[in-house]
């Protein structure tokens, strides 16, 4: 007996920022388990384009979960049903013969809709840019043992750094806020001594940028740490507001 299934797809059509949208429905015959899901909308998009219509416009990049590219809702779901998992990782072993599965892109101001279900993330760079980085001199590489890093700092740094930028944190907030992303960006170079010269500097316009940009504030819903598919905890959230506060207190951007 065959194990393949059957999946009606229910997707977000939408040609640009400005265009309405609305969605499609097709039904993809003989779906592994073993697939990826990104390899069954590869699969739909050869029946679309047997059938002379347009594929499914979607992101990815590396598959693996590292990248950060890819990333829509399924089922209401950022990065679908797992915890801890990417869109890219997730298999069709999750779903069942028959399933109907709704995709839709990320739904916030900040990430404009490009073509159905890859959204602009160009806003994130912009938060980024603002002073998620040192330029501090830090002198030659160093022999990693000669600089004195507590090993609970060096794994909250590393926990921190863990996040790949795909904004599921976003989409699955209500206010649209990016403070999980924003937040483990700031830990990630709070926690080591190269990045503790900028602190201030860099909590303070992060922040600005954040507001800037049309990201919502954090009413502590924890939707995004649920969504994030590295598991970014939302303590970092609170060193972020520590950060700030200090850094109000005492600096000008
Ligand atoms: S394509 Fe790189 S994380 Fe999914």
């Amino acid at each position: 007996m065959s194990d393949h299934m059957r999946i009606t797809l229910r997707f977000w059509r939408q040609k640009g920022p400005d265009d309405k949208g609305h969605f499609e429905t097709h039904r993809v015959d003989d779906v592994s388990p073993h697939q990826s899901f990104l390899e069954m909308l590869d699969q739909l998009n050869d029946a679309l384009l047997k059938e002379g219509k347009e594929p499914l416009a979607f992101d990815s990049d590396c598959r693996e979960g590292i990248c950060g590219t890819c990333g829509f809702v399924i089922n209401g779901q950022a990065h679908g049903p797992l915890r801890g998992v990417t869109v890219c990782q997730l298999h069709m072993r999750n779903f069942r013969d028959g399933d109907v599965i709704t995709v839709e892109p990320w739904r916030a101001r900040p990430f404009p809709v490009v073509k159905d279900l890859i959204v602009d993330k160009r806003a994130f760079d912009q938060i980024l840019m603002a002073g998620g980085y040192i330029s501090v001199k830090t002198g030659s590489a160093p022999d990693a043992n000669a600089i004195p890093i507590s090993r609970k700092d060096a794994e909250e740094a590393f926990d921190a750094a863990a996040c790949i930028g795909c904004g599921a944190c976003v989409a699955a907030c209500k206010n649209a806020s990016a403070m999980l992303f924003v937040s483990a960006k700031v830990a990630h170079l709070a926690y080591l001594p190269q990045g503790r010269p900028e602190r201030k500097r860099r909590a303070l316009r992060m922040m600005i940028a954040h507001e800037m940009l049309g990201f919502g504030n954090c009413t502590n819903e924890s939707e995004c740490e649920a969504a994030c598919p590295k598991e970014i905890s939302v303590k970092n959230i609170s060193l972020l507001n520590r950060e700030f506060t200090r850094a109000a207190l005492t600096q000008t951007a």
